[in-house]
Formats: C-alpha cells, structure tokens, sequence
C-alpha cells in the first residue's frame, strides 16, 4: 500500500513537472521581445523544472530499486536501464562526434582564398540531402549578431552526464564483479569508485596545466607529452581495477576531458565573444585560438574513447598480460588514422602518417596473438575431467540455475549444465580460460594454471565426449 502511494505522488509531482515544461514552451515562443532580464530568468526556472524532471526520475528508478532488491528481478531492472542508459549514450555520443568531425571538416576544408570576404575566414559550398547548402566562417565575429545564434553543447553535456551514469550501472553499482579485480588490488568498493572518480578529476587538473602551459604552442612535444601522459593513466588503470574496468576508466577519462573542455573552455570562450560582440566591442581573438584548440584535442580524443566504447568485446585487447600498453598503442594508431584524415581534408597529403599509424595497430595485432603453448598434455584427456573442472568452476555462473551471489541469470547466454553445452562453445572457452585467461570472471572460483592446461588439452585433442 505504501508503495502505491510513494508512486502515485512520484506520478503526480513528475505529471505536473512535464506540464510546467509545455507552459515554458509556450512562453518561450512568446517571449521574442522581452528583456534580456526577463529571458534569463525563464532559463533558469526553465532549468530548475528539468533539473527536477531528472531528480524526480531517478527518484522513481530507486525507489524501484529498493523494492526489487535481493529479488530476480534486480537483474532485469539493471538490464534496462543499462539498456536506456547505453542508448542515450550512444546516440548523444554520435550527435556530439558527428558535430565535431563535421566541424573540424569545415574548418579544414573551407575555402579560404577565392572571392572571400574581407571579414570572413573563408567559405565552402556543400550538397547533402537534396540540398545546396552555403556557409561562411567569420574572421572573428559578425559586425551585428543574428538573433538566432544556434550552440552546440548539449550533445557533449549529455554524453557525459549519460555516460557517467552508465559507470555506476555497469560497474560501480556492482563495483564487487566489474570494477574490482583482487589479484590486482584488494580494494573496497568505496575506495575504487573514489579512485575511479577521482582519477577524472586528476586528469583534468594536468591536462589543463598542459594546455596552459608554454608546450600547446608546440604541437608536436605537446602531443608527445600528452600521450606520455594517457599512458600513464592507462597503466595505472591497468593496475588497480579489473582488465575491463580499467579499459573503461581510460575512456571514461579521455570522455571527461573533452566534456570538461566543451564546458570549462570552448563555451565560456564563446560566451565572452558573444558578450563582446553584443556590445560591439572588438572581439578578443584569443578566445576563439583557445576554444579551437581543445576542439582539435578533443577531435584526436574521439577513435580512442570510440575504441575503449566496443572494447568489451575483444579480450584478446583488455586481457593481454600488458593490457595497458594495448590501449595506449591501440589509441596511437587510431588517433593516428584521424590525424592523417584531418591533414587529408585540408589537402596536405602526408606519405608516412597512415601507413605507421596502421603499422602500429598491426603491431598490436602480431603481439597479442595467441602463444605457442608448450605444456605437457597427457593422451587422451576425458570429458569426465574436463566436466569436473567445469562443475567446478563455472556453473556457478553458467548454469540455468546459477548459485553465484551477483550473476541470477547464466551471462550471456552461456551455460554448461550438459555435454553439448560445454562442446558447443569450446572455442570460446579456448579463448576466455586459455588464451585470454579471463574466465572465470576475476578468477573468483579460482581455476589453477594446470586446469587450464587440462582444457586446452582437451580441445586440441579434439573436444570429444567420451
Ligand atoms: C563469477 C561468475 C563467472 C564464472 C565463475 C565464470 N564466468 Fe564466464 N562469464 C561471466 C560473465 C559475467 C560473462 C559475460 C561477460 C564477459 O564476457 O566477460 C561471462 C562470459 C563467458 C564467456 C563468453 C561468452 C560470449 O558470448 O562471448 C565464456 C566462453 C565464458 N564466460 C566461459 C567461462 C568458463 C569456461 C568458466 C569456467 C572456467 C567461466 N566462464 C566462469 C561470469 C562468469
């Protein structure tokens, strides 16, 4: 009963919010002539009733939590909302590269020399969707500044603030599974996620310090002090978290610089502009060199963190012995690509920038590739050895009805309850248990090395039933 009625005011208070919403909508149309005074004041009540429609959500979301909690169902509620939560990541994370590839495509592309403007940087005609479409870059700022200035800031707002949310359903909300790993540190689930939030922090105090520092107007030692810097960051991931969690902190942290950048630097810079240039005062250039600098760092930043996003999938990368020297190569060659890309709209065709940077990634590939493996196997390993080791170590997790305290439901799908469940997926096991070694999951049901070697007997000898 008590539950019915926390959700009905919860409806309520959030029915009523969404109508104030509509109501601001309205105003807002109305609202062409009011005063500068009158306008900001409607942003920020407009930004107070947001701001609750959120707070009353995730009130919602829970209180739901609370409820279902120790229940079948908590998986199933954290599946959706990892769901809901990675969509809008997603599509935010698109909106805000796609922005900035296509803005640093214009600026690289524009045409700067013929019949240009005194006062315009340049100009570049373009054809997409059915349309002809013509625009113009301004040297620093228009003499009048239109009515309708349209800013482009949200998509990396929300990216964060959604992909920080991702962190804690995914990794912090079950810090226990995902993030810690005790063979690599024995921390509590406080001390990691205030590492994990703390390292953000860090790497923004140092980037910034970089980017103030004399080095930025030196691209090339900047570039190399900075990777220095992310692989730094990349091998202290590699040494305090889980192998996946430590990949994602490295994004997560790459995705905080530029988010703090759009915030911290591009916006405010453009703010002071447009101030200037309301007033008709001369237009600092600075402010546009700085703001389009972060926005170049952050265009490098993207095939990186876009690496990092998918990696999950690919153990081979996170479950190397050196997974942090993976990464930070990984993120060489792809931040590489784009350079080379960049360069190429700018119509500077540069011989050696592509072929080192997929030299690198190749690289990566040849050493990560599986070893020779030279231990001893006995002839004939049984099934009954290999199932023993199996019941012993994974149905925990892998099993229609598993006993672990964090996985209710078989994780992906996979569980080896019967014969042909475990011969069906051998390859895989090859390369979680043997190759990769990252199954069992943080070796929490603690396989031995010689275990391991038993199944990769097995499946070299031919994974037969017998
Ligand atoms: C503590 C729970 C746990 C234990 C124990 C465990 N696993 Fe897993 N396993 C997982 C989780 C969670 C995933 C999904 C995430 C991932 O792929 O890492 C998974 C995924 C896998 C996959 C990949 C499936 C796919 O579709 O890519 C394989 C194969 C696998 N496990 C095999 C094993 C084997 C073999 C053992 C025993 C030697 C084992 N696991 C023990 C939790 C566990």
């Amino acid at each position: 009963m008590v539950h019915v009625l926390v959700y009905a005011v919860l409806s309520f208070i959030l029915l009523m919010l969404v109508i104030m919403t509509y109501q601001f909508h309205h105003l807002e149309k109305a609202s062409h002539d009011a005063t500068e005074d009158n306008k900001n004041h409607l942003n920020l009540s407009q930004g107070f009733v947001y701001t609750s429609l959120v707070l009353v959500i995730i009130a919602m979301i829970a209180y739901t939590w609370y409820l279902v909690k120790g229940t079948p169902y908590e998986g199933h509620l954290m599946e959706w909302l990892n769901i809901v939560v990675r969509l809008m990541h997603i599509t935010f994370g698109i909106a805000w590269i796609g922005a900035s590839f296509y803005f640093v495509f214009l600026e690289n592309a524009l045409n700067r020399t013929e019949d240009v403007r005194d006062e315009l940087a340049g100009n570049l005609w373009a054809v997409h969707g059915g349309g002809f479409y013509y625009l113009e870059k301004y040297k620093v700022a228009p003499k009048t500044l239109p009515k309708h200035l349209h800013w482009f800031k949200y998509e990396a707002y929300f990216t964060w603030v959604s992909g920080f949310s991702l962190l804690f359903v995914v990794y912090y909300f079950n810090a226990k599974a995902m993030l810690i790993d005790s063979t690599v540190m024995n921390l509590s689930a406080a001390q990691a996620i205030s590492i994990g939030v703390g390292s953000f922090v860090v790497a923004w105090l140092l980037y910034d310090l970089l980017c103030k520092s004399p080095l930025i107007k030196k691209p090339l030692a900047f570039a190399i002090i900075g990777f220095a810097l992310l692989t730094g960051f990349a091998w202290f991931y590699a040494h305090v978290f889980n192998a996946r969690a430590a990949y994602i902190h490295f994004g997560a942290m790459i995705g905080s610089l530029m988010a703090a950048n759009v915030f911290f630097v591009i916006i405010p810079g453009q703010k002071a502009m447009v101030a200037a240039a309301k007033i008709g005062q001369p237009v600092d250039p600075s402010y546009g060199k700085k703001a389009l600098a972060r926005s170049l760092h952050n265009n490098y930043f993207t095939l990186p963190v876009l690496f990092v996003m998918v990696s999950n999938h690919f153990p081979s990368t996170f479950g190397n012995a050196q997974s942090w020297a993976v990464l930070a190569a990984i993120s060489l060659g792809a931040a590489g690509v784009k350079h080379y890309l960049n360069l190429k709209e700018k119509g500077r065709y540069n011989v050696f920038i592509l072929p080192v940077s997929v030299a690198v990634l190749l690289a990566v590939c040849f050493v990560t590739a599986p070893q020779k493996n030279t231990d001893e196997c006995k002839p004939n390993v049984s099934f009954a050895e290999v199932n023993a080791i199996i019941q012993k170590r994974c149905v925990q997790c892998h099993s229609a009805k598993p006993t672990d305290d964090v996985y209710t439901a078989a994780p992906n799908g996979v569980m080896y309850d019967t014969p042909d469940q475990v011969v069906k997926k051998k390859d895989l096991i090859m390369q979680r248990v043997v190759i990769t070694k990252t199954m069992p999951q943080n070796n929490k049901t603690n396989i031995t090395p010689g275990e391991r070697n038993t199944l990769r007997c097995w499946i070299e000898q031919g994974a037969v039933v017998k």
